[in-house]
């Protein structure tokens, strides 16, 4: 009865195209949690009919107790117990594999603005509203939030996660179908969240490369994070090859860090945004607080992902996607600038924030 009417509500695009490696896992498990309850909701219904009626007041009978039975108890706890364990147990998994993106993964930066989505590329281009990715690559997005809490959906590929301002949060998929799939926020964010709304295109790998070779016209994240890094003063105290007021930080990217206060913490992402935006949080062992000013108000989030993609940089043993590229590409045509004319297509007379 199910399966018949699966092709109707497909036509009627109640359910999204499966566009990622993850759709058809996510599909079948939301398809045999809801196969379950249907069957359960008809079991028992049925079951409270059959038994209102078998067992109707009449004139003459005389009800009969029943003290209960241990077998049939048991069985309807014990078998509802271990479907549902099925459930955990293949949610867990889905769940696991949702949270570890894959190592290789091509990294995208999005922050969620009222009432956009920003998203920035490592080799420095950036777009509003739009996603380029090639497809069969996976894809981790870091994303930050400039005010208020905004949702990263793309229902075609089965993601969706919170962007809580304060720090950052990831999500990750492999598309598989080339085309173009719609983008939502999915949390009331203000009275345009409605209209934040953007377009993910999943490109055949050699049009992405075409799509993709025009570079950023500022050089690449990191290089427009090493310009920040110049520009704020970070460098007369974070020496590069010798002790200076400030910790150094060539090489420390996603490796340990002694604290003053004794734990150690790992350099990752979270930690660096922390660290320039409040100083004062973790104070790495040996060195006093209040020395560097806290940068708070004073940077953007794609800002701190640009001072972030320096420090990457700054780490040979980071794989070359987290490096923001380092080839020199030309500067004409600018991919930003070829997306800022497909943003503003779509939404007449949005500019591009530098
Ligand atoms: Cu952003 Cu709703």
């Amino acid at each position: 009865m199910l399966a018949s009417l699966l092709p109707i509500v497909a036509a009627a695009s109640l359910i999204a195209d499966q566009a990622s490696e993850q759709a058809g896992p996510v599909d079948a498990l939301f398809w045999f949690i809801t196969g379950v309850s249907a069957i359960m909701t008809v079991v028992i219904f049925a079951s409270i009919c059959f038994f209102a009626y078998k067992y109707r007041r009449r004139t003459a009978v005389h009800a009969t107790q029943i003290e209960g039975s241990n077998k049939l108890e048991l069985t309807w706890s014990i078998l509802p117990f271990l479907v549902m364990l099925v459930m955990f147990g293949w949610g867990a998994d889905l769940f696991y594999k949702a949270q570890n993106p894959p190592t290789n993964a091509m990294e995208v930066f999005v922050t969620g603005k009222q009432w956009m989505w920003k998203v920035q590329y490592p080799d420095g281009s950036r777009e509003i509203d739009a996603l380029h990715v090639p497809v069969g690559t996976p894809v981790k997005l870091t994303m930050a939030s400039e005010d208020v809490i905004h949702s990263f959906s793309v229902p075609a590929f089965r993601i969706r996660h919170d962007v809580i301002p304060g720090h950052y949060d990831s999500v990750w998929f492999t598309p598989n179908k080339p085309g173009k799939y719609h983008l939502f926020c999915t949390e009331y964010c203000g009275n345009q969240h409605a209209g934040m709304t953007g377009w993910v295109y999943v490109m055949e790998p050699r049009e992405y490369a075409n799509w993709a070779s025009g570079g950023g016209g500022q050089g690449t994240l990191a290089e427009q994070g090493q310009a920040l890094f110049q520009q704020f003063g970070c460098a007369t105290c974070h020496l590069l090859d010798q002790q200076g007021r400030c910790p150094i930080l060539r090489g420390i990217y996603n490796k340990p860090v002694q604290l003053d206060d004794g734990r150690t913490v790992i350099a990752d992402d979270a930690y660096l945004r922390e660290s320039i935006l409040d100083p004062n949080a973790k104070i790495v062992a040996g060195f006093q607080p209040d020395v560097m000013p806290h940068f708070k108000g004073q940077v953007t989030e794609e800002n701190v992902i640009q001072l972030i993609a320096y420090i990457k940089s700054l780490s040979p043993s980071t794989p070359a996607s987290q490096q923001g590229g380092g080839q020199p590409t030309p500067p004409t045509p600018s991919r930003a600038a070829r997306a800022a004319s497909q943003a503003n297509a779509a939404k007449p007379g949005q500019a591009v924030p530098r």
